[in-house]
Protein backbone atom coordinates (compact mmCIF):
# COMPACT_ATOMS: atom_id res chain seq x y z
CA UNK A 1 0.00 0.00 0.00
CA UNK A 2 1.64 3.52 -1.08
CA UNK A 3 1.69 6.07 1.83
CA UNK A 4 0.83 9.54 1.06
CA UNK A 5 2.97 11.37 3.28
CA UNK A 6 2.23 15.29 3.39
CA UNK A 7 4.83 18.08 2.67
CA UNK A 8 5.57 20.05 5.15
CA UNK A 9 3.97 23.72 4.83
CA UNK A 10 6.06 26.73 3.63
CA UNK A 11 5.90 28.00 6.90
CA UNK A 12 7.34 24.97 8.75
CA UNK A 13 10.16 24.99 6.56
CA UNK A 14 10.58 28.74 6.90
CA UNK A 15 10.70 27.99 10.68
CA UNK A 16 12.99 25.19 10.14
CA UNK A 17 15.53 27.21 8.53
CA UNK A 18 15.23 30.65 10.25
CA UNK A 19 12.88 30.06 13.44
CA UNK A 20 16.17 31.12 15.56
CA UNK A 21 16.44 34.45 14.17
CA UNK A 22 12.74 35.50 13.34
CA UNK A 23 12.11 34.34 17.23
CA UNK A 24 15.48 36.87 17.97
CA UNK A 25 14.00 39.41 15.97
CA UNK A 26 10.69 39.48 18.24
CA UNK A 27 12.88 39.67 20.75
CA UNK A 28 14.78 42.91 19.73
CA UNK A 29 11.30 44.28 18.74
CA UNK A 30 9.63 43.91 21.89
CA UNK A 31 12.63 45.07 24.14
CA UNK A 32 13.23 48.43 21.59
CA UNK A 33 9.26 49.20 22.50
CA UNK A 34 9.00 48.34 26.01
CA UNK A 35 7.94 51.45 27.91
CA UNK A 36 7.28 51.96 31.84
CA UNK A 37 4.53 54.30 30.77
CA UNK A 38 1.28 52.50 31.87
CA UNK A 39 -0.52 53.62 28.48
CA UNK A 40 2.08 52.44 26.47
CA UNK A 41 2.66 49.26 28.18
CA UNK A 42 -1.50 48.46 28.06
CA UNK A 43 -1.17 49.43 24.20
CA UNK A 44 1.86 47.54 23.56
CA UNK A 45 0.37 44.40 25.17
CA UNK A 46 -2.68 45.19 23.31
CA UNK A 47 -1.65 44.94 19.92
CA UNK A 48 0.73 41.91 21.01
CA UNK A 49 -2.19 39.83 21.13
CA UNK A 50 -2.44 39.03 17.27
CA UNK A 51 0.82 39.25 15.48
CA UNK A 52 1.09 40.11 11.74
CA UNK A 53 2.54 37.63 9.23
CA UNK A 54 5.85 38.62 9.77
CA UNK A 55 6.61 39.11 6.24
CA UNK A 56 9.44 41.75 5.69
CA UNK A 57 11.52 39.93 8.40
CA UNK A 58 11.03 36.60 7.04
CA UNK A 59 11.91 38.02 3.66
CA UNK A 60 15.41 40.06 5.20
CA UNK A 61 16.17 37.02 6.74
CA UNK A 62 15.95 34.43 4.24
CA UNK A 63 17.46 37.02 1.94
CA UNK A 64 20.56 37.09 3.97
CA UNK A 65 20.58 33.04 4.45
CA UNK A 66 20.31 33.07 0.81
CA UNK A 67 23.08 35.42 -0.10
CA UNK A 68 25.62 34.91 2.60
CA UNK A 69 24.57 34.27 6.31
CA UNK A 70 22.38 35.38 9.25
CA UNK A 71 24.16 37.94 11.25
CA UNK A 72 23.29 40.13 14.30
CA UNK A 73 22.99 43.16 12.01
CA UNK A 74 19.86 41.03 10.28
CA UNK A 75 18.28 40.38 13.41
CA UNK A 76 18.20 44.16 14.72
CA UNK A 77 17.01 44.96 10.74
CA UNK A 78 14.42 42.62 10.27
CA UNK A 79 12.85 44.30 13.73
CA UNK A 80 13.36 47.90 11.93
CA UNK A 81 11.40 47.14 9.07
CA UNK A 82 8.59 45.15 11.02
CA UNK A 83 8.39 48.27 12.96
CA UNK A 84 8.02 50.28 10.16
CA UNK A 85 5.60 48.19 8.86
CA UNK A 86 3.16 48.57 11.69
CA UNK A 87 3.52 51.90 12.61
CA UNK A 88 2.15 52.73 8.81
CA UNK A 89 -0.55 50.02 9.48
CA UNK A 90 -1.78 52.18 12.85
CA UNK A 91 -1.56 55.29 10.70
CA UNK A 92 -3.29 53.55 7.59
CA UNK A 93 -6.10 52.09 9.93
CA UNK A 94 -6.90 56.29 11.16
CA UNK A 95 -6.93 56.81 7.22
CA UNK A 96 -9.36 53.70 6.50
CA UNK A 97 -11.14 54.55 9.78
CA UNK A 98 -10.39 50.67 9.90
CA UNK A 99 -12.14 48.45 13.35
CA UNK A 100 -10.21 45.49 13.07
CA UNK A 101 -6.79 44.45 12.72
CA UNK A 102 -4.95 41.46 13.04
CA UNK A 103 -8.01 39.74 14.57
CA UNK A 104 -8.37 42.46 17.63
CA UNK A 105 -9.52 45.88 17.74
CA UNK A 106 -7.32 48.18 15.67
CA UNK A 107 -5.55 51.18 18.06
CA UNK A 108 -8.09 53.85 17.18
CA UNK A 109 -11.43 51.98 17.58
CA UNK A 110 -9.94 50.78 20.98
CA UNK A 111 -8.59 54.04 22.19
CA UNK A 112 -8.75 57.05 19.76
CA UNK A 113 -7.47 58.39 16.30
CA UNK A 114 -5.23 60.85 18.88
CA UNK A 115 -4.06 57.50 20.33
CA UNK A 116 -2.95 56.18 17.06
CA UNK A 117 -1.13 59.24 15.36
CA UNK A 118 0.84 59.42 18.54
CA UNK A 119 1.15 55.77 18.96
CA UNK A 120 2.21 55.11 15.49
CA UNK A 121 5.27 57.71 15.69
CA UNK A 122 5.96 56.19 18.83
CA UNK A 123 6.80 53.08 16.29
CA UNK A 124 8.65 54.96 13.59
CA UNK A 125 10.98 56.90 16.12
CA UNK A 126 11.86 53.19 18.00
CA UNK A 127 12.39 51.85 14.42
CA UNK A 128 15.30 54.61 13.37
CA UNK A 129 16.57 54.88 17.26
CA UNK A 130 16.63 50.56 16.82
CA UNK A 131 18.49 51.03 13.28
CA UNK A 132 20.95 53.55 14.64
CA UNK A 133 22.12 50.88 16.61
CA UNK A 134 23.65 48.54 13.87
CA UNK A 135 27.41 49.51 13.09
CA UNK A 136 26.95 51.74 9.58
CA UNK A 137 24.76 54.67 8.96
CA UNK A 138 23.37 52.96 5.85
CA UNK A 139 21.02 51.08 7.12
CA UNK A 140 19.22 53.78 8.52
CA UNK A 141 19.65 55.88 5.48
CA UNK A 142 18.46 53.33 3.27
CA UNK A 143 15.39 52.20 5.51
CA UNK A 144 14.69 56.15 5.47
CA UNK A 145 14.73 56.61 2.10
CA UNK A 146 12.34 53.72 1.87
CA UNK A 147 9.92 54.69 4.58
CA UNK A 148 9.95 58.47 2.59
CA UNK A 149 8.62 56.77 -0.16
CA UNK A 150 6.27 55.08 1.22
CA UNK A 151 4.48 58.05 2.70
CA UNK A 152 4.77 59.78 -0.71
CA UNK A 153 2.28 56.73 -2.06
CA UNK A 154 0.22 57.24 0.59
CA UNK A 155 0.01 60.71 -0.18
CA UNK A 156 -0.46 60.16 -3.69
CA UNK A 157 -3.89 57.81 -2.71
CA UNK A 158 -5.51 59.87 -0.56
CA UNK A 159 -5.07 62.42 -3.51
CA UNK A 160 -6.68 60.33 -5.75
CA UNK A 161 -9.21 58.95 -3.88
CA UNK A 162 -12.75 59.58 -5.80
CA UNK A 163 -10.71 59.57 -8.92
CA UNK A 164 -12.48 57.15 -11.00
CA UNK A 165 -10.56 57.26 -13.89
CA UNK A 166 -6.91 56.69 -12.07
CA UNK A 167 -5.08 54.54 -14.47
CA UNK A 168 -3.42 51.45 -14.33
CA UNK A 169 0.22 52.98 -14.46
CA UNK A 170 -1.39 55.28 -11.46
CA UNK A 171 -1.99 52.26 -9.24
CA UNK A 172 0.55 50.72 -10.14
CA UNK A 173 3.27 53.74 -9.09
CA UNK A 174 0.95 53.88 -5.94
CA UNK A 175 1.77 50.32 -4.59
CA UNK A 176 4.76 50.44 -5.56
CA UNK A 177 5.36 53.21 -3.40
CA UNK A 178 3.54 52.32 -0.29
CA UNK A 179 4.68 48.33 -0.21
CA UNK A 180 6.69 47.21 -2.96
CA UNK A 181 9.36 49.94 -1.55
CA UNK A 182 9.63 48.23 2.10
CA UNK A 183 9.95 44.77 0.76
CA UNK A 184 12.60 45.49 -1.75
CA UNK A 185 14.62 47.32 0.95
CA UNK A 186 13.78 44.56 3.29
CA UNK A 187 15.62 42.07 1.15
CA UNK A 188 18.26 44.72 -0.22
CA UNK A 189 19.33 45.02 3.60
CA UNK A 190 19.64 41.38 3.86
CA UNK A 191 21.74 41.02 0.87
CA UNK A 192 23.64 43.80 1.77
CA UNK A 193 24.56 43.03 5.48
CA UNK A 194 25.40 40.16 4.37
CA UNK A 195 28.38 41.20 2.02
CA UNK A 196 26.79 39.92 -1.21
CA UNK A 197 28.05 42.16 -4.50
CA UNK A 198 25.95 45.25 -5.50
CA UNK A 199 24.27 43.06 -8.57
CA UNK A 200 22.83 40.27 -6.14
CA UNK A 201 21.90 43.48 -3.62
CA UNK A 202 20.02 45.09 -6.53
CA UNK A 203 18.59 41.53 -7.46
CA UNK A 204 17.23 41.26 -4.22
CA UNK A 205 15.34 44.77 -4.68
CA UNK A 206 13.90 43.77 -7.44
CA UNK A 207 12.85 40.48 -6.20
CA UNK A 208 11.26 42.12 -2.61
CA UNK A 209 9.69 45.15 -5.22
CA UNK A 210 7.60 42.44 -7.46
CA UNK A 211 6.71 40.40 -4.59
CA UNK A 212 5.32 43.51 -2.58
CA UNK A 213 3.21 44.68 -5.93
CA UNK A 214 1.85 41.16 -6.82
CA UNK A 215 1.20 41.00 -2.52
CA UNK A 216 -0.46 44.81 -2.47
CA UNK A 217 -2.64 43.31 -5.51
CA UNK A 218 -3.85 40.24 -3.73
CA UNK A 219 -4.76 42.42 -0.83
CA UNK A 220 -6.63 44.76 -2.88
CA UNK A 221 -8.56 41.75 -4.05
CA UNK A 222 -9.05 40.72 -0.68
CA UNK A 223 -10.90 44.13 0.05
CA UNK A 224 -13.35 43.96 -2.30
CA UNK A 225 -14.38 40.07 -2.08
CA UNK A 226 -12.20 38.27 1.01
CA UNK A 227 -13.38 37.90 4.52
CA UNK A 228 -12.89 39.24 7.76
CA UNK A 229 -12.75 36.43 9.41
CA UNK A 230 -10.01 34.97 7.46
CA UNK A 231 -7.82 38.36 6.89
CA UNK A 232 -8.96 39.39 10.15
CA UNK A 233 -9.19 43.04 9.69
CA UNK A 234 -12.19 45.60 8.33
CA UNK A 235 -12.65 44.89 4.62
CA UNK A 236 -14.50 47.28 1.97
CA UNK A 237 -12.45 50.33 3.36
CA UNK A 238 -11.04 50.67 -0.26
CA UNK A 239 -14.38 51.44 -1.76
CA UNK A 240 -15.85 53.10 0.97
CA UNK A 241 -12.93 55.88 0.32
CA UNK A 242 -13.67 55.00 -3.67
CA UNK A 243 -10.08 54.33 -3.56
CA UNK A 244 -9.28 52.58 -7.28
CA UNK A 245 -7.80 49.32 -7.26
CA UNK A 246 -6.77 46.78 -10.21
CA UNK A 247 -9.89 45.34 -10.01
CA UNK A 248 -11.97 47.78 -10.25
CA UNK A 249 -9.84 49.86 -12.91
CA UNK A 250 -10.11 46.75 -15.05
CA UNK A 251 -13.91 46.27 -14.78
CA UNK A 252 -14.19 50.24 -15.13
CA UNK A 253 -12.40 49.83 -18.41
CA UNK A 254 -14.03 46.89 -19.72
CA UNK A 255 -16.49 46.42 -22.76
CA UNK A 256 -19.34 46.03 -21.80
CA UNK A 257 -20.95 49.29 -22.03
CA UNK A 258 -24.03 49.08 -19.68
CA UNK A 259 -21.72 47.12 -17.12
CA UNK A 260 -19.48 50.06 -16.94
CA UNK A 261 -22.31 52.61 -16.54
CA UNK A 262 -23.57 50.49 -13.54
CA UNK A 263 -20.16 50.12 -11.97
CA UNK A 264 -19.33 53.81 -11.95
CA UNK A 265 -22.71 54.76 -10.17
CA UNK A 266 -21.88 52.06 -7.74
CA UNK A 267 -18.19 53.11 -7.16
CA UNK A 268 -19.32 56.46 -6.84
CA UNK A 269 -21.76 56.15 -4.45
CA UNK A 270 -19.70 54.65 -1.94
CA UNK A 271 -22.02 53.07 -0.50
CA UNK A 272 -21.85 49.65 1.84
CA UNK A 273 -24.60 48.32 -0.44
CA UNK A 274 -23.35 48.86 -3.22
CA UNK A 275 -20.72 45.93 -2.51
CA UNK A 276 -22.63 43.00 -3.29
CA UNK A 277 -24.15 44.02 -6.77
CA UNK A 278 -20.62 45.11 -7.54
CA UNK A 279 -18.83 42.11 -6.42
CA UNK A 280 -21.14 39.93 -8.79
CA UNK A 281 -20.06 42.66 -11.81
CA UNK A 282 -16.25 41.90 -10.71
CA UNK A 283 -16.51 38.46 -10.83
CA UNK A 284 -18.87 38.09 -13.95
CA UNK A 285 -16.72 40.63 -16.19
CA UNK A 286 -13.73 38.54 -15.25
CA UNK A 287 -11.92 42.07 -13.66
CA UNK A 288 -11.37 39.93 -10.40
CA UNK A 289 -9.87 37.06 -11.84
CA UNK A 290 -7.99 39.05 -14.36
CA UNK A 291 -6.86 41.44 -11.74
CA UNK A 292 -5.61 38.15 -9.61
CA UNK A 293 -3.83 37.04 -12.87
CA UNK A 294 -1.56 40.02 -12.90
CA UNK A 295 -0.46 39.49 -9.03
CA UNK A 296 0.90 35.93 -9.79
CA UNK A 297 2.29 37.10 -12.98
CA UNK A 298 4.48 39.51 -10.67
CA UNK A 299 4.86 36.92 -8.40
CA UNK A 300 6.32 34.63 -11.27
CA UNK A 301 8.64 37.55 -12.32
CA UNK A 302 10.09 38.00 -8.99
CA UNK A 303 10.77 34.19 -8.74
CA UNK A 304 12.61 34.14 -11.89
CA UNK A 305 15.11 36.98 -11.21
CA UNK A 306 16.37 34.37 -8.13
CA UNK A 307 18.04 32.45 -10.73
CA UNK A 308 21.02 34.81 -10.00
CA UNK A 309 22.07 32.82 -6.73
CA UNK A 310 23.05 29.65 -6.37
CA UNK A 311 20.88 26.53 -5.57
CA UNK A 312 20.02 26.90 -1.42
CA UNK A 313 17.12 26.15 0.55
CA UNK A 314 16.83 29.90 1.59
CA UNK A 315 16.64 30.17 -2.11
CA UNK A 316 13.79 27.84 -2.90
CA UNK A 317 11.87 29.19 0.19
CA UNK A 318 12.00 32.90 -1.23
CA UNK A 319 10.92 31.23 -4.37
CA UNK A 320 8.29 29.92 -2.36
CA UNK A 321 7.19 32.53 -0.69
CA UNK A 322 6.51 35.08 -3.55
CA UNK A 323 3.61 32.57 -4.15
CA UNK A 324 2.25 32.43 -1.05
CA UNK A 325 2.20 36.04 -0.84
CA UNK A 326 -0.27 35.98 -3.49
CA UNK A 327 -2.45 32.90 -2.72
CA UNK A 328 -3.36 34.22 0.57
CA UNK A 329 -6.85 34.23 2.12
CA UNK A 330 -5.56 36.25 4.91
C1 LIG B 1 -1.00 44.68 5.29
O1 LIG B 1 0.22 44.01 5.38
C2 LIG B 1 -0.83 45.89 4.45
C3 LIG B 1 -0.43 45.59 3.08
C4 LIG B 1 0.68 45.99 2.59
C5 LIG B 1 -1.33 44.86 2.22
P1 LIG B 1 0.29 42.53 5.94
O2 LIG B 1 -0.77 41.69 5.32
O3 LIG B 1 1.70 42.05 5.80
O4 LIG B 1 -0.08 42.77 7.46
P2 LIG B 1 0.28 41.91 8.74
O5 LIG B 1 1.61 42.43 9.21
O6 LIG B 1 0.34 40.45 8.39
O7 LIG B 1 -0.81 42.22 9.72
C1 LIG C 1 -1.58 49.14 2.79
O1 LIG C 1 -2.73 49.44 2.21
C2 LIG C 1 -1.14 50.27 3.62
C3 LIG C 1 0.30 50.46 3.69
C4 LIG C 1 1.17 49.95 2.92
C5 LIG C 1 0.71 51.39 4.70
P1 LIG C 1 -4.12 48.86 2.67
O2 LIG C 1 -4.97 49.95 3.19
O3 LIG C 1 -4.66 48.03 1.56
O4 LIG C 1 -3.75 47.90 3.88
P2 LIG C 1 -4.83 47.09 4.71
O5 LIG C 1 -5.68 46.37 3.73
O6 LIG C 1 -5.56 48.08 5.53
O7 LIG C 1 -4.02 46.11 5.53
MG1 LIG D 1 -6.06 49.96 5.09
MG1 LIG E 1 -6.00 46.48 1.84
Amino acid sequence: MQRVTEEPSILTRVESLIGPALVAAERAYDRELASANPYLADILSHTRRFRGKRLRPMLLLLAAEATGGIRDEHITLAAVVEMIHTATLVHDDVLDDADLRRHVATVNARWNNSTSVLFGDYLFTHAFHLAASVGTTDACRMIGRATNIVCEGELTQVRQGGNLDLTEEEYQKIIEAKTGELCAVSCRLGARYADASEQVQNAMDRYGRKLGIAFQIADDVLDLAGTERETGKTLGSDLAQRKLTLPLIRLLSSVSNGTVARARELVASGDASAESELQSLLISSGALASARQSALEYATSAREGLRILPESEGRQLLEEVAEFAVRREF
